[in-house]
């Protein structure tokens, strides 16, 4: 680690690059892991897709080959998922969770919660709020882990997104189209909509460990450190949670002052 400071509730982290940072974000989940199949107990994790949690996943995976880490105990709830999308398409979030963790862990497939972005367009409303109590069911989530959008939002919950918000049906920015366009082969197929679990729903969370790499998002780091906190940029949300981790490498920190 180059760095660490408090801000806030928030403890910043920053590493030489995503490599070692996703080591130190992996080395955490598998003590937390651990140490609850110890005492017979469940993980809760809130997981997230996208470029940001790859490097971590490949981790947890050779932990759970080489270190003898399981799954078996643990439960999990991913922020969002397109909608409407086939769960089976290349660019779904269920297919990334597939191929980049759940296939090669041993999770049980009936403890792993995603959105289903195949629900009739009535029901989703009834079927969000069956997502919120699945997750109360489970005992709420241990540990979140947040990407965050090189416009702020985390989860899907876009500039604009109250504080007080549940999982429910969200329109997609332009820009979040925008950059999702190379994985739909074009930006006329990324949906227009998205499930996505709230800014409530995150900040319910015991543990928080956001993560954030390259100079692309260095605006948004530097406007959630340093500017207020505002339905404008929603990661700025998490300063009013008492157990934050912001994980960075040295680019994502670069408009922070003192780094
Ligand atoms: C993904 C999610 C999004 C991403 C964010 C960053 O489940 O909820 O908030 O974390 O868009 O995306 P990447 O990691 O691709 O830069």
């Amino acid at each position: 680690m180059k760095k660490s400071i408090n801000i806030d509730n928030v403890t910043v982290n920053v590493f030489e690059n995503a490599e070692s940072g996703s080591e130190y974000v992996a080395n955490l989940i598998q003590q937390k892991i651990d140490k609850n199949n110890r005492s017979y107990t469940s993980t809760v994790l809130g997981l997230a897709t996208g470029s940001t949690p790859k490097k971590l996943y490949e981790k947890l995976i050779k932990a759970h080959q080489e270190n003898g880490l399981s799954f078996s105990r643990v439960t999990t709830f991913n922020l969002d998922e397109y909608y409407p999308i086939s769960r089976f398409d290349e660019s779904s979030y269920h297919t990334f969770m597939d191929r980049q963790l759940f296939s090669k862990v041993d999770i049980d497939p009936e403890r792993t919660f995603i959105p289903d972005g195949e629900i009739a367009k009535e029901e989703v409303a009834a079927y969000c709020e069956a997502y919120e109590d699945e997750i109360k069911k489970a005992g709420g989530i241990d540990l979140q882990l947040l990407g965050v959008g090189t416009n702020g939002h985390i989860g899907f919950n876009e500039p604009g997104t109250s504080i007080d918000t549940r999982t429910r049906l969200i329109d997609l920015h332009e820009i979040t189209r925008e950059g999702a366009k190379d994985d739909f082969g074009g930006i006329e197929n990324v949906p227009k909509e998205a499930i996505t679990v709230g800014i409530e729903t995150i900040l319910d969370s015991k543990e928080i460990v956001c993560m954030a790499w390259g100079k692309h998002k260095a605006e948004a780091i530097a406007a959630f450190m340093k500017g207020e906190i505002t339905t404008e940029n929603p990661v700025s949300y998490l300063r009013t949670h008492p157990n934050v981790k912001l994980v960075l490498d040295k680019d994502a920190a670069s408009l922070i002052e003192d780094y």
